[in-house]
C-alpha cells in the first residue's frame, strides 16, 4: 500500500494531537507534533531568560541545543521535556516566540527533514499550507471555543496544574488571535483541506472517519504511482 503524508491543522485544543497520534497508530505511521517543537524552543527561551520578542537572541539556541521528537516524547538534547512544555508558563509565551520569521524558517527546515519519507502524520498550524504543502491528505480540525477550553482544562488537571475554565478559555482565545493574525504562516485552512468539526463527535467515531479517509487516499496514491 502506498504510504502518504497527512497534514493536520487547526486551532488550540481542537484535539489535533490526540487525533494525529491515534491515526498514526492505526496506520503504522510516524506522528510528528510540531507544536511540541515550538513549545520546546519556548522553554529554552524562558530558561535562558531571553525576552520573547528578542529574535536575535533566540536564533543561536538552535545551534546550542537540539530539539527532537522520539515517538510522542519531546527532547532538548537528552532531557525529556514532554511534561514541562505543556505548562501554562510555556503556553503563554509560545505564540510570541513562534511569530519570528527566522524561528519559523528554522523550524520548517527541521520539520521537513523529519518528514522525508512518507508514512507521516504531522500536526500544527501551517502544515497543510507551508510545511507539507504536498501532503496527500490535509485535515483541518476544529471545535467550539468552549469545547476546546474544556479539553485543555482536563489536560492541565491531568498534569497536576489545574486552572479555572475562564483562564484557560482566555489563553486559547489569545493564542488563536495571535496565531491567525501573524504575518508569516498564519493559522488558516488550506484550500484543499477537509474540515472536521469535532465539537459533538466522539473520539472513536472521529478516528474511524479519519482512518477511512486516509485509506482512500492511500489507494488513490497507489493508483497514481
Ligand atoms: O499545538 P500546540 O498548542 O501545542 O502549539 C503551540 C503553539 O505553537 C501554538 O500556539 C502555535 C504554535 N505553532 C505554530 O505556530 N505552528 C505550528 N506548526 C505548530 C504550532
Amino acid at each position: 500500500m502506498g504510504r502518504i503524508l497527512i497534514a493536520i491543522d487547526g486551532p488550540a485544543g481542537a484535539g489535533k494531537s490526540t487525533a494525529a497520534r491515534l491515526l498514526a497508530e492505526r496506520l503504522g505511521y510516524t506522528y510528528i507534533d510540531t507544536g511540541a517543537m515550538y513549545r520546546a524552543l519556548t522553554l529554552l527561551v524562558i530558561r535562558n531568560n531571553i525576552h520573547w520578542e528578542n529574535e536575535k537572541k533566540i536564533i543561536p539556541l538552535f545551534e546550542k541545543q537540539k530539539i527532537t521528537q522520539k515517538g510522542e516524547k519531546t527532547f532538548i538534547d537528552d532531557e525529556n521535556v514532554s511534561t514541562e512544555i505543556r505548562t501554562n508558563r510555556v503556553s503563554r509565551a509560545v505564540s510570541i516566540v513562534c511569530r519570528h520569521p527566522e524561528v519559523r524558517k528554522r523550524m520548517v527546515e527541521l520539520q521537513r527533514e523529519l518528514a522525508q519519507s512518507a508514512g507521516i502524520v504531522m500536526d500544527g498550524r501551517d502544515i497543510g499550507t507551508v510545511v507539507l504543502r504536498n501532503a496527500e491528505l490535509k485535515l483541518f480540525l476544529t471545535a467550539s471555543e468552549e469545547a476546546r477550553a474544556k479539553r485543555r482544562m482536563k489536560d492541565l488537571e491531568a498534569l497536576g496544574k489545574p486552572l479555572p475554565l475562564a483562564e484557560v478559555q482566555q489563553n486559547i482565545r489569545n493564542r488563536d488571535r495571535l496565531d491567525s493574525t501573524r504575518k508569516i504562516a498564519p493559522l488558516k485552512q488550506a484550500d484543499d483541506a477537509i474540515v472536521v468539526d469535532n465539537t459533538d463527535l466522539p473520539i472513536d467515531e472521529e478516528i474511524e472517519m479519519l482512518v477511512r479517509m486516509a485509506k482512500d487516499k492511500e489507494i488513490e496514491h497507489n493508483g497514481n504511482r
